[in-house]
């Protein structure tokens, strides 16, 4: 229990640390990847190049501090985080270290300013806070299919677009598979021949039948500095009957129970996670408008799948081509949604702010919007 000392404290300090929050963070990870190199095996070194994960964490700890008096209020945020933290296997004894490496950061960034008293009521506080997540991920611990990474063998690769490929895993000892929910991922554990480092990605189930394996679909990432390190050894190396360690499926982007209509709407790959919703509830006799911005329509994955639905009354495609219709607009919206639909997104950070902008605009309610981005939710601002 925090005193009522410490609480002021940490909430009169907050607007500071705001003030300098992604340089004490960037200080944090310099310090704690020197100390502890063997964290270079969990974290995403892409994300931490482009300054994501920096941006999350502080947002995290800040929203965090700022609620520490009722800290409930953090927990729909907290329990995204958890079930990736899980799927990561990060466990209740790295929390110490990340403390402790905040700790040092704030001291670090704040010099004089840093007090005994601040520095106190700050490790107190991470102390509160770490033991929010440690809790809820020890429940999603307990009810995960499996522990730990576990050999899968792959059984099927089929290219879904200029740009996707789906990939169908069995576990290779040979254990039966629990239903996956719609809209859930797994996280894969590679070792690219030559890095020095393991690397873990998430990538999203396509389908809730789980008959012939698990299936996930990974988009090949052309651009950028790191240029995809895991999406590009995962579509030029690995091939039906080799080996991938997979860690059980995770997430909590799922469709929630509602009388409302449905549309779904993804950017590029963020069609997989809808598409696996799409077949759940489809069956179900759901009206779903399935809303599709991709640059072409080479990059439009899973066209086996759209096809089979167009006799299907309920469901309803939309695609916009970007190259050349431009993009998805407020105007296009508008023509396409009433308004009333329960609305669920997945695409890149980008697409998901630029999308909740316009559909907040068309004066759609918060609550029936639910979206999952590629890279950290928190990073959105909106
Ligand atoms: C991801 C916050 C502790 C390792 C994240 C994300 C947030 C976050 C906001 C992004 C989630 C998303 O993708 O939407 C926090 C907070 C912590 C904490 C507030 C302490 C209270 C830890 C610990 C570790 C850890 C102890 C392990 C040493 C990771 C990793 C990711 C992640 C590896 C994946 C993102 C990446 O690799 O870029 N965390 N975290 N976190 N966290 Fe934590």
């Amino acid at each position: 229990m925090l005193s009522q000392e410490t609480r002021d404290i940490v909430k009169a300090t907050v607007p500071v640390l705001e003030q300098h929050g992604t340089e004490i963070t960037s200080v944090f990870y310099a310090h704690m990847f020197e100390e502890h190199p063997e964290l270079l095996n969990i974290f995403n070194k892409t994300n931490q190049k482009l300054g994501r994960q920096q941006t999350a964490l502080a947002q995290t700890v800040l929203a965090a501090a700022k609620h520490i008096d009722h800290l409930e209020a953090i927990i729909p945020n907290v329990n995204q985080i958890a079930h990736k933290h899980r799927a990561l296997e990060i466990k209740p004894e790295h929390y110490p270290i990340v403390g402790e490496n905040l700790i040092y950061a704030i001291r670090k960034v704040l010099g004089e300013a840093a007090t005994p008293e601040i520095i106190n009521a700050w490790t107190e506080a991470y102390g509160v806070i770490a033991d929010v997540f440690i809790q809820l991920e020890k429940a999603l611990y307990d009810e995960a299919e499996w522990q730990g990474f576990k050999p899968f063998k792959v059984a099927r690769v089929k290219e879904e677009s200029a740009h996707v490929k789906s990939f169908i895993v069995v576990p290779v000892d040979g254990q039966a598979l629990k239903p996956v929910k719609a809209g859930q991922y797994i996280t894969v554990k590679v070792h690219p021949e030559g890095d020095p480092n393991d690397m873990l990605r998430h990538y999203s189930i396509c389908h809730t039948d789980i008959t012939k394996g698990i299936e996930f679909a990974v988009k090949r990432d052309v651009h950028g500095e790191e240029k995809g390190a895991v999406s590009n050894y995962l579509h030029d190396t690995l091939k039906e009957g080799d080996e991938i360690l997979l860690s059980a499926p995770a997430g909590e982007f799922t469709v929630k129970a509602t009388d409302r209509p449905l549309a779904f709407i993804s950017g590029g790959v963020g069609m997989t996670p809808l598409m696996a919703m799409l077949h759940e509830q489809a069956v179900k006799g759901k009206d779903v408008k399935f809303i599709h911005s991709a640059y072409n329509r080479a990059e439009v994955p899973f066209k086996d799948e759209i096809t089979a639905f167009h006799n299907q009354e309920n469901v309803q495609f939309y695609f916009n081509y970007s190259e050349s219709a431009g993009r998805l607009t407020k105007e296009k919206l508008e023509g396409i949604l009433t308004g009333e639909e329960e609305i669920y997104m997945c695409g890149s950070v980008n697409f998901m702010e630029v999308m909740l902008k316009t559909l907040t605009a068309m004066g759609i309610a918060r609550e029936q919007i639910h979206f999952e981005p590629f890279g950290p939710k928190m990073s959105i601002t909106m």
